[in-house]
């Protein structure tokens, strides 16, 4: 049964009388304006990728860890509490920062309640990974979004370990995994290019006897790989002639506990990034951006199609490359990505529509289908949005045929349906910034899963929240 997702302000109550001002609830639906250019400099919250792994390699850690700069989204927090619920203390200082004191690896305890995985895959399959190795059985429930996504991607490969699953009809939530221990270590090729189902692996082989191999012949997000050396496991990676990626995972890893410093998120950049892109007479600087090769596919991408995007103070923070981002409004034009690159901007695909969407000439985006099993099928309801405040869009099973309209604004004026999707929510808030019409989206309460500040940061840029029927 999926969880439920309500409204996050209503105040719940019997007898207890708030004053109006206290109770009124925010509105459900959001609507941005931009009356003026976007200018300033914020930063965005840490990486979501990234914030995961360091509360889950810290929870198996031997000692104390610290972290700063987590996401305190939604996603990231389902995990903090899924960790907790298997032994690891986990508090957040008066500073900001995490301390997380690990079970060590082969320790995690029996949950004693499903853990409420919210709207996050990655802590979903990740964390099967993890129970898989552990003489421990875990139910795991999630919200309608998650509840309808193939988890038969990690349970097939787990399944070779020994561990045993329970799923519902398709391999979807909510399931249950009985772990086992000793498992048995596997040597997986991956027939999709997925990080979630590499790390699900490679996290089961932590508490495995022997080496566990992940073959893949896509390079994904590497973060799992960066922290695992970081917190001291064993870990090899080779090329093989095809051009593969063979990573190897010797078990029973002990591991050290570390200090992190989380980078920016650069998939949470991407928004202000593109609205400052097509707001015109824009400049801002976006701090702090993570751009690991494996993550950062869009810049790449935008800067093809004429993006005015320049990469200041480069340096390294926590072992991932950083920098500031400045982003000044650029005539765009279309452009047709090789589909190597789509596993470097796999989540940023909607974003870089609404981009599309305003560029001069024809754009195909194709190699998507990926899209379709994330939060929402991305492909459809981005058309469907698209398509309802005026743009030109044609829908592949792979992907989007997008015909911009070379700068001039978007009608807007339509309501579109978020389906539960955090980025599909501020892709079309951000296109509203480029419309005649404001956009209405209609459920602003995804965007905390993985962007708690959003509205704040683009209000401090010169964005405005209107009401319904305003021009924009
Ligand atoms: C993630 C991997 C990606 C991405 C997701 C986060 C991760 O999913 O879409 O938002 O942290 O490993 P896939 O690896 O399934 O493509």
């Amino acid at each position: 049964m999926p969880t439920a997702r309500g409204p996050r302000l209503a105040i719940a109550g019997s007898g207890c009388q708030k004053p109006a001002a206290m109770t009124a609830p925010l509105p459900r639906t959001l609507r941005l304006t931009a009356p003026r250019a976007l200018a300033g400099r914020v930063a965005v919250p840490g990486d979501k990728s990234i914030s995961h792994r360091a509360l889950m390699l810290s929870a198996l850690a031997v000692g104390t860890s610290r972290v700063e700069g987590l996401l305190e989204g939604e996603d990231v927090l389902a995990t903090a509490a899924a960790m907790r619920a298997m032994g690891a203390t986990i508090v957040r200082g008066e500073d900001g920062a995490w301390t997380i004191d690990g079970v060590g690896v082969g320790g995690l305890l029996q949950p004693r309640q499903a853990l409420d995985m919210g709207n996050s895959g990655t802590s979903t399959r990740l964390l099967m990974g993890l129970v898989a190795s552990h003489a421990i059985t875990a139910t795991f429930v999630g919200d309608a979004s998650l509840s309808k996504r193939p988890m038969a991607r990690v349970i097939e490969p787990l399944s070779r370990t020994g561990a045993d699953f329970t799923a519902s009809p398709g391999g979807r939530l909510p399931l249950m995994v009985r772990g086992i221990c000793p498992a048995v270590p596997i040597e997986y090729r991956l027939p999709v290019a997925s990080a979630q189902v590499k790390s699900a692996v490679l996290l089961a082989g932590l508490n495995t006897p022997g080496i566990t191999r992940v073959i893949e012949p896509v390079p994904t997000r590497d973060h799992s790989e960066r922290m695992l050396r970081g917190f001291g496991a064993e870990l090899a990676i080779e090329t093989d002639a095809d051009g593969a990626r063979i990573i190897s995972l010797t078990g029973e890893a002990e591991l050290k506990p570390q200090r992190i410093v989380v980078p920016g998120d650069p998939s949470s950049a991407a928004f202000p990034c593109v609205a400052a892109l097509i707001v015109p007479g824009s400049d801002i600087v976006i701090e702090n951006v993570g751009l690991n090769p494996t993550r950062a596919g869009l810049y790449e991408v935008l800067r093809a199609m004429g993006a005015d995007i320049a990469f200041a103070d480069e340096r390294v923070v926590g072992g991932e490359p950083v920098a500031d981002l400045r982003v000044t409004a650029s005539a765009l034009h279309g452009i047709a990505p090789d589909p190597a690159i789509v596993p470097s901007m796999v989540d940023e695909f909607p974003i870089l529509f609404v981009a599309c969407a305003l560029a001069q000439g024809r754009s195909v985006l194709r190699g998507l289908e990926e899209l379709r099993v994330k939060e929402s099928d991305r492909i459809a309801v981005m058309a469907a949005g698209l398509r309802a405040i005026g743009a030109t869009v044609e829908e592949l099973p792979d992907g989007l045929v997008v015909d911009g309209t070379g700068g001039e604004r978007l009608a807007g004026g339509a309501t579109v349906a978020t389906h539960l999707d955090h980025r599909i929510a501020m892709s079309f808030a951000i296109a509203s910034l480029a419309c005649r019409l404001p956009v209405t989206v209609d459920d602003r309460a995804p965007i905390a899963t993985s962007f708690p500040g959003f509205i704040g940061m683009m209000e401090a840029l010169g964005a405005e929240q209107s009401a319904a029927g305003e021009p924009a």
